[in-house]
C-alpha cells in the first residue's frame, strides 16, 4: 500500500501553490535588477521572447512529465524521467538534477528569505527611522557579515524551522494552506506598493522624479542591444529562475495531480500569474521608487556592484522618507511580500526531496521533512558564514543558473524526441480545459531545444572562466560540496533502483 498518498485539496489550491512555487524573490529582487543591468527596455524584448518560446513550452512539458510519472507512483524526477524511457539507465541520473537543484537553491534561498523576516521585525520596531542612508547600509553590512551580533543566525534558524514545519504538515495540510494565505497577502501588499511606486511625485517627500520615469526607463523598447548575447543569456536565466523551470519542483507538484485532471490551463494560469506579479508588480515597485529618489544613472551604478543592495539597503531608507507611519507600513508590506514570495517557493524546493524519500524508502512525512531541514541547515551554513567570501553567489551560479538550463535541455530532448512528440502532445492535451495552439507542438519539438542548446553553448566561455578562476578557497570548498551533494543523491538513486529491481520494478511504497 502506498505510503505517499498526498494529493491537492482543490484546483484553486493547486494553482496557488504552483504560482507560489514560481512567484518568489526572483520576481521582486532579481527581475528589476536584471532589467536595469541589461539596459531597461533592451531587456524586455529578449525576456518576452524567452517566455513565449522557452518558458511556456517548458511549463507544459514539466506539468505533463510530472502527471505522467505520478500515474505510476513516481513523484521526483529521477524516476519520473526513468518512466519516460525505462530502457535506459542514464535518465535516472540526469533526474538527480531535479533533487540536487532544489536542495542547493533552498540552501542559500532560505537564508535570503530569513533576511526579509528580520527586516519586517525592524520595521515593526521602527528601527530604521532616523538611521539615514549610511546607517541603513551599515546595518545590512554588519547583518550579513555577522559582526557583533548573531541576529542573522537566529532568523535563519527560524526560517528553516518554519519551512520544515509547514512541509511536515503535508501537501494539502501545509504547502497548499501556506499558498492560500501567502499568495493573496502578497498580491495585496504588492498592489499597494505598486500604487505608491507609480504615483510617486517628484518634489514630494524628498523624491526628485516621478515614479513614471522609472517605468518609462523599463518599458521604452531599445533595439540597440538586441543582438547582445549577454542580454539574451540574462533574459533566459531570469525566465528559468522565475518560472522555476528546470528545477524539478513543477514535476513534483504535478505528479500529485489526478491522472485525467487538466494541466494545460492550470499550467497557463500559474505561469501567467507569475508573469503578472513579475512584469506588472515587480516592475512597479523597486525601479520607480529607486529611480524617483536617485535618478537613472545612480540606480544603474548601484546595481553594478550586485543586486541585493537596492532591496535591502536603498529601499528601506527611502521608505523612511514617507514618515514614520507610512514608512513602517511600506516596509512591512515590502519585506512581508518578499517573505511570502520566498516561503511559497522554498516549500516547493522541499517537496521533491520528501517525495523521493517517501516513494523510495517508505519514509513518513515528518521524518522526510525534518531530514530536508537538516540537509538545508548543513548545506546552507557555508552561505551564512562565508557570505562575503562568495559562497552564496557560487551556489546561485551553479545550482540556480547553470543546472537549470542543463536539466531543462535534457528533459525537453527526452520528452520530445525519446518519449516522442506524438505521445508527448497527447499527454499535454489529456483532460485539457483549453485548446493549445498546434504552433506550440512545433515549438516544443524544435524551437525550445535549439534555444536551450544555444544558451548552453553561449554560456560555455563563462563556465570555463569560472572553473579556471575560482577566486578563493571557500569557493573551491563550495564547489566540492555541491559535487558531493550530486554524487550523494546519485548514489541514493542507485540504491533506490536496486531496491526497485528486487521489488518487481516498483517503488518500495507500492509494496
Ligand atoms: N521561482 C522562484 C523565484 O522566482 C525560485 O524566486
Amino acid at each position: 500500500m502506498s505510503n505517499n498518498q498526498e494529493s491537492w485539496g482543490s484546483r484553486l489550491g493547486l494553482i496557488l501553490a504552483m504560482a507560489g512555487n514560481a512567484v518568489g524573490l526572483g520576481n521582486f529582487l532579481r527581475f528589476p535588477v536584471q532589467a536595469i543591468q541589461n539596459g531597461g527596455g533592451a531587456f524586455i524584448i529578449p525576456y518576452l521572447v524567452c517566455f513565449l518560446l522557452m518558458g511556456i513550452p517548458l511549463l507544459w512539458v514539466e506539468w505533463a512529465t510530472g502527471r505522467f510519472g505520478g500515474k505510476k507512483g513516481n513523484h521526483s524526477t529521477p524516476f519520473i524521467l526513468h518512466e519516460l524511457d525505462p530502457g535506459r539507465a542514464i535518465w535516472k541520473y540526469i533526474g538527480v538534477f531535479g533533487i540536487f537543484t532544489n536542495i542547493a537553491v533552498a540552501a542559500y534561498y532560505c537564508y535570503l528569505e530569513s533576511w526579509t523576516l528580520n527586516y519586517v521585525w525592524m520595521f515593526i520596531q521602527g528601527s530604521f527611522n532616523g538611521m539615514g542612508q549610511e546607517g541603513v547600509a551599515d546595518y545590512f553590512g554588519s547583518y550579513i557579515s555577522l559582526s557583533g551580533s548573531s541576529t542573522a543566525i537566529y532568523f535563519w534558524l527560524l526560517c528553516l524551522f518554519l519551512n520544515t514545519y509547514i512541509l511536515s504538515r503535508g501537501l494539502s495540510g501545509g504547502v497548499e494552506k501556506a499558498a492560500k494565505v501567502g499568495m493573496p497577502m502578497l498580491l495585496l501588499f504588492g498592489l499597494f506598493l505598486a500604487y505608491k511606486g507609480i504615483t510617486l511625485k517628484g518634489g514630494e517627500f524628498g523624491a526628485i522624479l516621478d515614479g513614471t520615469v522609472g517605468l518609462n526607463y523599463l518599458w521604452t523598447p531599445n533595439f540597440d542591444t538586441i543582438w547582445n548575447t549577454k542580454v539574451w543569456l540574462a533574459a533566459a536565466g531570469q525566465i528559468f529562475f522565475t518560472l522555476s523551470v528546470g528545477m524539478g519542483s513543477i514535476q513534483c507538484y504535478a505528479a500529485y495531480v489526478r491522472s485525467k485532471q487538466d494541466i494545460a490551463l492550470n499550467a497557463m494560469s500559474a505561469g501567467w500569474m507569475n508573469e503578472f506579479v513579475e512584469v506588472v508588480l515587480g516592475s512597479s515597485i523597486l525601479i520607480p521608487i529607486a529611480i524617483g529618489y536617485l535618478g537613472v544613472d545612480r540606480v544603474v551604478e548601484l546595481t553594478q556592484s550586485g543586486g541585493l543592495g537596492l532591496g535591502f539597503k536603498t529601499l528601506p531608507y527611502l521608505f523612511t522618507q514617507w514618515g514614520p507611519l507610512m514608512g513602517a507600513v511600506a516596509g512591512i508590506c515590502w519585506f512581508g511580500l518578499l517573505f511570502f514570495a520566498g516561503i511559497t517557493s522554498s516549500l516547493a524546493m522541499g517537496t521533491p526531496v520528501m517525495a523521493f524519500l517517501r516513494d523510495e524508502f517508505g519514509w513518513k512525512r515528518g521524518p522526510s521533512a525534518w531530514t530536508f531541514g537538516l540537509i538545508i541547515l548543513i548545506l546552507g551554513a557555508p552561505t551564512v558564514f562565508f557570505f562575503n567570501e562568495g559562497v552564496f553567489d557560487e551556489y546561485d551560479y551553479w545550482a540556480g543558473t547553470v543546472s537549470l538550463v542543463v536539466f531543462a535541455f535534457f528533459e525537453v530532448i527526452l520528452f520530445a524526441w525519446v518519449f516522442g512528440m506524438d505521445r508527448g502532445w497527447k499527454e499535454i492535451n489529456e483532460g485539457a480545459d483549453m485548446r493549445i495552439p498546434v504552433f506550440f507542438r512545433w515549438v516544443i519539438q524544435y524551437v525550445t531545444p535549439v534555444i536551450l542548446l544555444a544558451v548552453l553553448l553561449a554560456s560555455i566561455p563563462d563556465i570555463l572562466s569560472k572553473i579556471q578562476n575560482p577566486g578563493n578557497v571557500y569557493i573551491v570548498g563550495a564547489r566540492l560540496l555541491l559535487l558531493t551533494l550530486y554524487a550523494g543523491i546519485g548514489y541514493a538513486v542507485y540504491v533506490a533502483y536496486r531496491r526497485r529491481v528486487t521489488n518487481g520494478g516498483k517503488a518500495i511504497h507500492n509494496k
